[in-house]
This record gives C-alpha cells, sequence and structure tokens, in this order.
C-alpha cells in the first residue's frame, strides 16, 4: 500500500524524523484556516499517489492566508497524471539552502535492503540517476545490522555530503531506518531532504510502501487505506478469500494458478501493444479447485472494475478438469444473473489440459452471450486484447 505525503509524514513524525507542521485541507476555506495557524508563508501541495506533483503544478507557494485559499482552489480537483485531487497538504514554507534525496527500499533484484542517497536531490533526480548515476549512491543494508552508524557513515561519505550536515544526515538515516523496520516498509523516500536557513536537516516530502504482506502485524495501518475503487475491490476480494491484485489496465484476467496468472499478465501486455495499449487491469489467481462459486465470486471482482472492457479467463485443467471449471463458469453466469449483475463484458475463455475437449463443449452448449472461446494462450490474449480495445 502506498501512502499519501501526510500520512508518510506523520510516520515520520511518529519516528522523530525531522518534518514540518502539517495540516491536510479539502477545501479552500480549511486550506486558508491551516495557513493562518502555520503561515503567513505555506506551501500547499497536492495530495497524490503519484511523482511529479510539482512539476505538473501541484505544489504552489502562498504568502497569505487568502492566498493559500486561492492556491488550494487552484489545486483541488485538478488531475495529475490520472490522479484527481481531493485533498491539499498545507506546511509552512521552509527556508530551503540544499536539497538532497536520501530512500531506503527492498532491492528484489539483488535479494537485499538498499539505501540511495544523492546531495543532488529535488525535482530533478530521475533525470540525474539516468544521466549521471554516480550522483546516486547505492549502498546495500545488511539486514542483520541494519543502519548502524558505520553503514549511515558510509552513505553519508559515498553520496558526499558536506561535513556540517553529516552528522545531522546520518542520524535522519537512523530514524528512516527505524520507519522502514518497524512499520513493515517495501519503500522509503524522501525527495527532497532539505537544509534550511538554519542548517536543519528536514524531510520535506516523504513517500512510503507498506508491506501488505505484514498487514497482520499492523492493526494501526488499515486506517491509513483508501475508500477508493481499488482499494475497496481487493477489500473485497479478501473478504471472499480470493487472491486479487488491482493492476490499471483494461483486461480482466482470471486464471489457475499463481504462475499461469503471471504469464498471462505477461501476454495480455505484450497483445495489448497491438490494441492500442490495452494492459492487464489484474492479477486473479482462483487456485486449484475452483468452485462455481470461487468463479462467479473472482468474475464479479473483476466486473466490479469500472476500467475492465473484456475479461480472460485462463485454466490449464489439472486436479480440477477443464469441464468442472467449464461448469463452474456456466454457473457462475447464472449466480450473476440472479445476484442482478448479469455478465455485460466480453468474456474470452481459453481451456487446456485436463478434459479440455469436455469443457470446451460444456460452453459452447451453455451458449453464453459474450463468451469467446479460443484455444491457445496467445490467441486468447490477443482477443481479449482486441476486445477491451475496441470497447475503450
Ligand atoms: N515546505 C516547503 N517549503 C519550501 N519549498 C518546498 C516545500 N515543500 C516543497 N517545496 C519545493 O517544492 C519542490 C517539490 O515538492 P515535493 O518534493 O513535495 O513535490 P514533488 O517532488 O513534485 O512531488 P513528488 O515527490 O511526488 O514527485 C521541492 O523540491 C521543494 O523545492
Ligand atoms: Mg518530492
Amino acid at each position: 500500500m502506498d501512502l499519501y505525503e501526510y500520512q508518510a509524514r506523520d510516520l515520520f513524525a511518529a519516528h522523530d524524523v525531522p518534518v514540518l507542521p502539517g495540516t491536510v485541507a479539502a477545501t479552500p476555506e480549511d486550506a486558508r484556516t491551516a495557513a493562518e495557524q502555520l503561515g503567513p508563508r505555506v506551501v500547499v501541495k497536492a495530495q497524490v499517489k503519484t511523482g511529479g506533483r510539482g512539476k505538473a503544478g501541484g505544489v504552489k507557494l502562498a504568502t497569505t492566508p487568502h492566498e493559500a485559499a486561492l492556491k488550494a482552489k487552484a489545486v483541488l480537483g485538478m488531475d495529475i497524471k490520472g490522479h484527481p485531487v481531493r485533498q491539499v497538504l498545507i506546511t509552512p514554507a521552509s527556508e530551503i539552502t540544499e536539497e538532497y534525496y536520501v530512500s531506503i527500499l527492498l532491492d528484489r533484484t539483488n535479494r537485499t535492503f538498499l539505501a540511495m542517497a544523492s546531495t543532488a536531490g529535488g525535482m530533478e533526480i530521475e533525470q540525474i540517476a539516468a544521466e549521471k548515476p554516480e550522483a546516486l549512491a547505492m549502498v546495500p543494508i545488511d539486514p542483520a545490522v541494519g543502519m548502524d552508524e558505520a553503514t549511515a557513515g558510509t552513505i553519508v561519505a559515498a553520496a558526499g555530503f558536506r561535513a556540517e550536515v553529516a552528522e545531522a544526515v546520518t542520524a535522519t538515516l537512523k530514524k528512516l531506518w527505524d520507519v522502514f523496520v518497524a512499520e513493515d516498509a517495501l519503500l522509503v523516500e524522501v525527495n527532497p531532504l532539505v537544509r534550511d536557513g538554519q542548517d536543519r536537516i528536514i524531510a520535506l516530502d516523504g513517500k512510503v510502501t507498506l508491506d501488505d504482506n505484514a498487514r497482520f502485524r499492523h492493526a494501526e495501518h488499515a486506517a491509513l487505506a483508501d475508500v477508493q475503487t481499488q482499494v475497496s475491490l481487493e477489500a473485497r476480494a479478501r473478504e471472499k478469500h480470493l487472491n486479487y491484485v488491482k493492476l490499471d489496465g483494461q483486461v480482466g484476467v482470471i486464471g489457475n494458478g499463481a504462475g499461469l496468472v503471471m504469464s498471462t499478465l505477461d501476454v495480455v501486455a505484450y497483445a495489448g501493444e497491438r490494441h492500442k495499449g490495452v494492459k492487464p487491469a489484474n492479477f486473479l489467481d482462483i487456485g486449484g479447485g475452483a468452485s462455481a462459486e470461487v468463479m462467479a465470486n473472482g468474475l464479479d471482482i473483476i466486473l466490479g472494475d469500472p476500467d475492465v472492457r473484456s475479461v480472460l479467463v485462463n485454466v490449464f485443467g489439472g486436479i480440477t478438469a477443464c469441464d468442472a471449471v467449464a461448469d463452474g463458469i456456466v454457473q457462475a453466469f447464472r449466480l450473476l444473473e440472479s445476484r442482478g449483475d448479469p455478465v455485460n463484458k466480453p468474456v474470452v475463455v481459453r481451456l487446456d489440459g485436463n478434459n479440455a475437449e469436455q469443457g470446451r463443449v460444456i460452453l459452447d452448449q451453455a451458449n453464453l452471450p459474450g463468451v469467446f472461446q479460443v484455444d491457445s494462450m496467445d490467441n486468447a490474449a490477443e482477443t481479449a486484447a482486441e476486445l477491451a480495445a475496441a470497447g475503450a
């Protein structure tokens, strides 16, 4: 789960990472009130879970509470890369003398934790990382040791922080590691970490991704979840014990077995390149013994995603043979119809493996509206992508 900047700020504060005070506002009036308390000079910041807010005009300086209200009015309702701005963070304007970049993340490729730091932080960090990778120090963190004084010192030296700020940056890195470990994060990023006019080091913008697999350890994190579609779909799926992950494409995907579903995502994304760039809308593994009810619940969740334009059911019959899966699909259609939610989007079905032939006959005879049977995985992905592109 990705957090909003203000939520990251709150977690940072709880672990003594130096941050600025801040108030979240959903209306220009609230922004004015916040600016009266925090100002006079404040920054109005769009709260969206995407990067590049500043460049998109979502971070604005205001010198009076009245101006803060006007800036909030301009930023609220903005669309930043497809993310509507519903809230702004009002925070005092800081006198910045230098902007740095620091992050701690799970480096899956190298199977370790990794700290990254640069003294050239700010809005151009992606460009710097691409063009001048040597300006971005990367230091693996041994989980058994963590961010001790020596490791933090190595990072500070590798990135070339000035002597005046070395101590404060070292201390901040150690506290960010506390956040990373105590909150079970996959990413803790501060950009910019700034040096202000009084040589204080402050985390001015934070990005945190929490590890959903550690959710059971953090009842308190439930309050951080969004109440938007995406999260509620995932929450509904969880209630039904479905292995569902929302993605941002248009082709709903159901398969049996995590490996098969993963490769289905790949072939759909590949086929999508030829069809208006459509992509998979989700990961959904209905597992080995998929009953009609599981299939119905899966279809129901997928069709509940407003972005979905077509569905691809990709099943390789094993212990649960294809005829049983086909029965499940037929019953799922009936079940959804009886629930008042008939399937109203094209569903491409590819059955292979155990009893595939019998399964295909069952589907043919059921003559379900909008169901297309395709015999290979590649062709099925092609058809699903084409249908999604046509319906988009
Ligand atoms: N409180 C503040 N006081 C002064 N300047 C600020 C403040 N907050 C942000 N800024 C300036 O605005 C820039 C962009 O702010 P911020 O990093 O929060 O957004 P962003 O980087 O565009 O967003 P994202 O990190 O999501 O890409 C900062 O690099 C900094 O120069
Ligand atoms: Mg930033």
